[in-house]
């Protein structure tokens, strides 16, 4: 049966998370079978499976993008233990209660319902699932058939996470939401808690739980890699603290607040990093150029500096990126 396969394999994945081989063969795995079931590999390369959606704020992930990233593999198998220990979690601050996972943006594969599910009964946990890609969600659904899975879900949503009234909103133990990339670029993590966290109980957790996107400099200027020295400069954003500003039904603003950083200083810098740093649960982290979301941006500085500050926020309208203030 798929399930009990599917059930060895996240075993696996979370018995071995210090194993790159092991969790790269079991998610290769895992996709030969998602793609078998799902068919969406007959779908082919047409535009509407690899177009982005727009949303309210930011856009979505097409089909295909969206499946892909099931195979960054660090990614996959940290939040997956992430979403196990905190369901774990949940269960013994609430023992006599169902663990209800409102997951927004499941794409085709809604791995974090697909993958975490066998592990436990359909008493112990229910899903709701959300996402704005009818294709994606249609193949979602599909899967979960396959899996013989249906009876841990409450119900499907084919709607935009950054707008979405959710129904029965309280009763949520868990908010998933991995809609990120880099930099926070383009995709809509951050508006969608700005909408979603006021509606939920304040004991709903978050997985991922933060980003921060922090700018370090390194120095001296002429020295090798290995000797090379890093120093903190600036959180640019961090992103529950930044949602924090909306106590209920405020808009989501044009921009967050800009932050400057100082280049001047009695030493002359070589670069400046940008780290997306993904805070999972707990001591789970997405380190540096671990996955496609904590690849660093690099830039070298030139001296002599023209302007030695420089400022950079957070832009969620029209688009939602990082900007550098001039
Ligand atoms: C980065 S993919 C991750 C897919 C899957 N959850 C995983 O972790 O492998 C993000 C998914 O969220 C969906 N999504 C992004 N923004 C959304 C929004 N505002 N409302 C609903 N779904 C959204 C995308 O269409 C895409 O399927």
């Amino acid at each position: 049966m798929l399930r009990s396969t599917i059930k060895t394999l996240s075993t696996t994945i979370l018995n071995n998370q210090s194993n790159f081989d092991t969790i790269k063969n079991s998610i290769d795995e895992i996709h030969k079978h998602y793609l078998e079931t799902t068919n969406i590999g007959d779908l082919g390369e047409g535009m509407q499976h690899m177009a982005a959606v727009p949303t309210a704020s930011g856009m979505a992930l097409s089909l295909n993008h969206a499946a892909a990233c099931l195979l960054d593999y660090r990614r996959t198998a940290k939040f997956l233990d992430g979403m196990v220990a905190l369901i774990r979690e949940k269960q013994q601050q609430f023992p006599n209660e169902t663990i209800n996972i409102f997951y927004a943006g499941c794409g085709p594969y809604a791995p974090f319902v697909t993958l975490v599910a066998p592990l436990f009964d359909a008493s112990e946990v229910q899903f709701t699932l959300l996402e704005i890609n009818a294709a994606s969600i249609n193949a979602a659904e599909k899967l979960v058939k396959a899996l013989e899975l249906t009876d841990y879900i409450t119900e499907f949503h084919t709607s935009d996470a950054v707008t979405f009234q959710i129904p029965n909103a309280k009763k949520y133990h868990i908010l998933f939401s991995e809609t990120l990339d880099a930099l926070l670029y383009r995709e809509s993590y951050v508006p969608i808690l700005w909408n979603m966290l006021p509606q939920l109980s304040e004991n709903c957790s978050v997985i991922p739980n933060n980003v921060i996107v922090q700018a370090s400099l390194t120095f001296p200027q002429k020295e090798n890699e290995d000797t090379r020295k890093e120093k903190e400069a600036a959180t640019i954003i961090d992103v529950r603290e930044a949602v924090k500003a909306n106590g209920g039904n405020q808009e989501l603003p044009q921009t967050f607040a800009p932050t400057t950083i100082n280049l001047a200083d009695d030493q002359q810098y070589y670069t400046m990093i940008i780290d997306t740093k993904v805070h999972i649960y707990k001591d789970i982290w997405l380190y540096r150029n671990e996955s496609s979301l904590s690849i660093p941006l690099e830039m070298e500085i030139q001296y002599p500096l023209e302007a030695p500050k420089v400022t950079l926020y957070y832009q969620l309208k029209p688009s939602v990126e990082l900007k550098l203030q001039n």
